[in-house]
């Protein structure tokens, strides 16, 4: 399937906020072509179509049937995303959905299912794995240079105030959206998990303390990690009167790493034992600031995904990656609910 062609074709289903990061990457991408988008509403479909020179669809039922999308973006509401991916599969067409990736982990598991079955990849947008600070991060930890890793925080200090969320019904709901940490911090508890993972146990706690929603506007919890590492997640949409941070730590016997900007995307503090020397390259060749919190890694993502398609191999972030920090946000959701901390694998229906 499109293996042989040199450009991939793709169709991206819904044209809202997010959608311009896809369709400007994947016009960008001299191996991928956009063929084909599609929202609900006509003006936003046709828009696109207009800005990006696109076929435009109000039925992605029909968009799924056009033989030379190899490709389908899903960037609406993230309650429909497992149904929508799994139409995508079954058209035989890959599939790269937007975390997150479904809203439960049984429908999570039922995309992952459906995409192995119709022998197409499964890529979740976690963009943040790309940026330049992320990957300098991981490759000191793939080297061992934390020694023993001990603590980690997951930061996200961001303002999301009433009219963010009166921009469109599904926000701040349980079934389409979910709060703070499912929609805002999603990205960071993957980075969190990614860096000192697998999780033993969760705990943690919720609360609508500012906005009128569903969810939650705030969020504290503490992971124990198998490698017997501490993690804190603090989320919070309610922060007066702006974004203030989304930082990642990362501390070791014999390391210690901050990675701070408004989204990630830039290194505070790097210290190893031998780092004095690359001290003045790392921070001299980070991301500045970004000029909204989505960042810059839409492009690479999306070139990996076209790279696991050409080559069969699998995307970065493949289903079970994707799958990992759903499952932390749902057991941080479940302890709220319980009182009790919540061992790992979530192996109810969650
Ligand atoms: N990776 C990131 O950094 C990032 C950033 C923002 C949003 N997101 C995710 O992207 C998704 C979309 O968010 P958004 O802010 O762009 O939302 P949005 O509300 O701005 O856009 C969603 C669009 O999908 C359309 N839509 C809904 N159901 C549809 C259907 N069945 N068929 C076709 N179109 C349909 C809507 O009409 C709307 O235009 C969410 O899951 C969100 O979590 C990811």
């Amino acid at each position: 399937m499109g293996k042989k062609k040199a450009k991939l074709g793709f169709g991206v289903i819904g044209c809202g906020r997010i959608a311009p990061k896809h369709t400007e990457s994947i016009m960008a991408i001299p191996e991928a072509e956009l063929i084909a988008v599609c929202d609900l509403v006509p003006e936003k479909a046709e828009d696109f179509a207009h800005r990006y020179k696109a076929e435009a669809y109000l039925d992605y039922q029909e968009l799924l049937k056009r033989e030379d999308i190899d490709i389908v973006t899903i960037a609406t509401p993230s309650g429909n995303h497992a149904e929508l991916g799994i139409a995508a599969a079954q058209a035989g067409k890959h599939v790269m959905v937007e975390k997150p990736m479904a809203m439960t982990l049984n429908e999570a598991d039922l995309l992952i299912k459906t995409c192995k079955e119709c022998g197409v990849k499964l890529g979740v947008i976690h963009q943040n794995r790309f940026n330049k600070s992320i990957k300098v991060l991981r490759a000191a930890l793939e080297a061992g240079r934390f020694g023993k890793l001990t603590h980690g925080q997951a930061t996200v200090r961001w303002n999301r105030n009433q009219e963010y969320y009166a921009q469109a019904p599904w926000r701040g709901t349980k079934l389409q959206d979910g709060g703070v940490l499912m929609n805002q911090s999603i990205h960071n508890i993957d980075l969190l998990q990614w860096m000192l993972g697998p999780v033993d146990s969760v705990y943690g706690y919720t609360a609508t303390a500012l906005r009128k929603i569903e969810m939650e506007d705030v969020a504290g919890a503490v992971i124990r990690f198998k490698n017997g590492a501490i993690g804190l997640i603090e989320a919070a949409a309610t922060i007066y009167p702006k974004n203030i941070e989304e930082t990642l730590n990362i501390f070791g016997e014999t390391g210690s790493v901050i990675i701070g900007g408004i989204a990630v995307n830039r290194v505070e503090v790097w210290e190893f034992p031998d780092s004095e020397a690359e001290k003045g390259q790392i921070f001299a060749s980070q991301e500045s600031d970004p000029p909204t919190i989505y960042g810059f890694g839409h492009r690479e993502i999306i070139e990996d995904m076209i790279k696991a398609v050409k080559t069969d191999g699998t995307p970065a972030v493949s289903g079970e990656e994707g799958r990992k920090a759903l499952e932390i946000i749902l057991a941080i959701y479940k302890c709220q609910e319980t009182g009790l901390p919540v061992k790992f694998p979530l192996n109810e229906n969650f």
